[in-house]
């Protein structure tokens, strides 16, 4: 477990670098990450390198115990670069080519780009690909901009060649005899962006995936051709964890370690929203991660960028490692004197003094020294999962129907009772093994292709509850309607469909199984087409279509059970929907009942478990623990009830029971 920070020393007097680091080892920080905007220091002019100062901050950084993360700088090309090489700059969606002065400035499929950054990846990768303090690599930093330049487009044409082969191919699954769309040559086909024909939108949206992971694999390879193989190599995923401009899945596919950087912005730490992040990330790879930045109190780029409270920045540390972070490192370590970031949060102001976090800070990284041995080689380990799709989000994203449905929404109104019911949730991809899960929820999954339904009934007849929210099988993997309605392939073993959707101004009464409550936002009309088919919840009376018809629907399938659910419900019908699904499944609270708004993290080997526990709440809480634990914060042993401050931390340790 690693406490970390960014740091900037090509920002500073080589001079002050001994004292940075003293502050950094006081506070119990043991790694940096550098080097993710240096080019310009690195490369001060075109192939003549400066690796130097680097070397010096490195061997001085580990004079103080802490290992380094080394960035390529591949963010923030230089000046020199740019005057040189205008056609390495980006286009926007409106045409307009970047300039200079901020970052992000390059086009991701530039070839001369990337060999730009081949080259001085490479030469970073010869220095210090065996330095034993670097112990891994960062490439670039958070992918964010495609780029809608003329070779961007011919490669998409490419890619479009290799995956249809023929244009009648294209044609017929894009149907683009609508609005007179068809091709004759592929140089006719536009960029997917905004009201194009939707195959076009989600393949477009694939090959921006395809690019970024091209983009990473140049610099991966330059890396591990001059690299140990103990140094990992990663990349800080950005977006708030949320973002879907590439599929996510695929670009962690060539990575060793996966790390995003965990911001609130404005407000406080939603706790639910955040640990369902970090689940989000750790189900990228289906592996503990890090957290490569979070803010230290406040950011600078928020409406209102307020600080958060005493204790609450030390609590998003502890989320992080109870959902499976196994280092935190906060951007930045120190105010820049200038630049355009001046104002963010930082453990060190200009002058170089602590900020008052730093304290916060320094007690974490104590926790961290009394936590590591429990904590290793541990991660979150659920019965339930979410799944979560980036091909389903496009598809109704592009075409919303209602601006109300919120995707990430539908997803966490079920996270939040399935968190509070089973106190550890996976959020993964659909086509990942869904063997060890007594409970799979699917709140949107809008395209699902013949491969996907047979991986996904396939788990249900080996004695899987698989749960289909609204929208789901709407769509084949070319983005068209299924032919058969909703849930398209799965509708037969499911012995139920979709007859319509509506989207809702109003809520819509239901009852049944589940209780009394609302329907809102969106409701479909279902039909149970089997006598084995049970309707589980119905709607009352409201547009005359829905009335007294099912909103919700289950059928045995093999030794589990499929239930097709065709609405969004207010919170106490959520509530009932996860207990009635969770009973059902047989799955179990990983800890016990706490009170309200304490979390329960746990993380778990072969040999033991082990709780995090942060009290979310504004009061003073006692948790009743359901065997005796030690205390590991406190090096207490036989602990039974603990008592939480607001924002207070707990870790707790099963002990193993006696067995003579
Ligand atoms: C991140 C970025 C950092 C810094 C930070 C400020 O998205 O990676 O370089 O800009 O935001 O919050």
């Amino acid at each position: 477990m690693l406490l970390g920070t960014a740091w900037y020393p090509e920002q500073w007097p080589e001079s002050r670098w001994d004292a940075d680091l003293a502050l950094m080892q006081s506070a119990g920080i043991r790694m940096v990450r550098i080097g993710e905007f240096a080019w310009s220091r690195i490369e001060p002019a075109e192939g003549h390198y400066d690796l130097d100062w680097m070397d010096r901050a490195i061997t001085l950084a580990a004079r103080h115990s802490i290992f380094t993360v080394l960035a390529t700088p591949t963010d923030a090309p230089p000046a020199w670069l740019t005057r040189e090489y205008p056609d390495t700059l980006r286009v926007d969606e409106q045409g307009r080519r970047a300039a200079h002065g901020t970052r992000r400035q390059f086009s991701y499929t530039s070839p001369r780009y990337r060999d730009l950054a081949r080259q001085v990846v490479e030469k970073m990768a010869l220095r210090f690909g065996h330095n034993p303090n670097v112990i891994g690599w960062q490439i670039g930093n958070e992918y964010t901009e495609d780029s809608f330049d003329d070779y961007s487009l011919q490669l998409f044409h490419e890619w479009l060649k290799a995956r249809y082969k023929t244009l009648d191919s294209l044609n017929a699954h894009w149907t683009t005899a609508y609005w007179s769309e068809t091709y004759d040559g592929w140089d006719e086909i536009p960029f997917g962006r905004g009201r194009q024909n939707p195959g076009l939108l989600l393949d477009y949206k694939r090959f921006v995936s395809d690019q970024w992971r091209d983009f990473q694999r140049n610099q991966l390879k330059a890396i591990r051709a001059h690299s140990a193989p103990w140094q990992f190599i990663t990349t800080n995923l950005g977006g708030l964890g949320w973002a879907d401009r590439f599929d996510r899945y695929e670009i962690s596919q060539d990575l060793d370690l996966i790390s995003w950087d965990d911001y609130v912005g404005q407000g406080h730490l939603d706790p639910y929203r955040n640990g369902a992040t970090h689940d989000l990330v750790r189900g990228w790879k289906r592996r503990n991660f890090w957290v490569m930045e979070m803010q230290p109190g406040a950011v600078d780029w928020a409406p209102v960028s307020n600080s958060l409270d005493r204790g609450e920045t030390r609590a998003m540390v502890w989320e992080a490692i109870g959902h499976g972070a196994d280092a935190v490192a906060f951007w930045q370590w120190r105010s820049a004197l200038n630049g355009q970031e001046q104002y963010h949060g930082t453990l060190v102001g200009p002058d170089g003094e602590p900020e008052p976090l730093y304290q916060e800070i320094l007690q974490v990284g104590k926790e961290f020294a009394k936590a590591a041995a429990a904590l290793e080689n541990t991660t979150p380990v659920s019965e339930v999962a979410i799944l979560h799709d980036y091909d389903s989000r496009w598809a109704i994203d592009f075409q919303p129907f209602s601006e109300r449905y919120d995707q990430i929404k539908v997803l966490l109104d079920y996270y939040r009772p399935l968190q509070d019911l089973a106190q550890s949730v996976d959020i993964v991809n659909p086509y990942a093994r869904l063997d060890g899960y007594k409970l799979v929820v699917a709140p949107s999954l809008n395209v699902i292709p013949d491969a996907l339904a047979t991986h996904l009934l396939d788990y249900v007849r080996r004695g899987g509850r698989l749960a289909l929210g609204p929208r789901s099988g709407m769509k084949d993997e070319y983005n068209s309607l299924n032919p058969q309605r909703q849930p398209g392939p799965l509708a037969a073993p499911l012995g139920g469909r979709v007859e319509q959707f509506y989207a809702l101004l109003k809520d819509v009464p239901v009852s049944g199984a589940w209780g009394e409550g609302n329907a809102t936002i969106w409701a479909e009309l279902l039909s149970a087409r089997t006598p084995d088919t049970q309707v589980v919840v119905r709607y009352g009376a409201s547009n005359g279509w829905l009335d007294g018809k099912p909103a919700v629907i289950t059928r045995r399938v093999g030794k589990g059970d499929l239930t097709y659910i065709g609405a969004l419900f207010d919170p106490q019908v959520m509530r009932s929907a996860v207990k009635w699904m969770a009973e059902r499944a047989g799955v179990h609270a990983a800890f016990g009942p706490v009170p309200e708004g304490v979390e329960v993290c746990r993380r778990m080997n072969a040999n033991r478990t082990v709780f995090v526990l942060i009290n979310h709440s504004s009061k003073r809480v006692e948790v009743h623990l359901p065997t005796a634990m030690f205390d590991v914060l406190n090096s207490t042993r036989g602990v039974q009830v603990k008592g939480l401050d607001p924002n207070a931390v707990a870790v707790l340790q099963a002990e193993k029971r006696n067995r003579d």
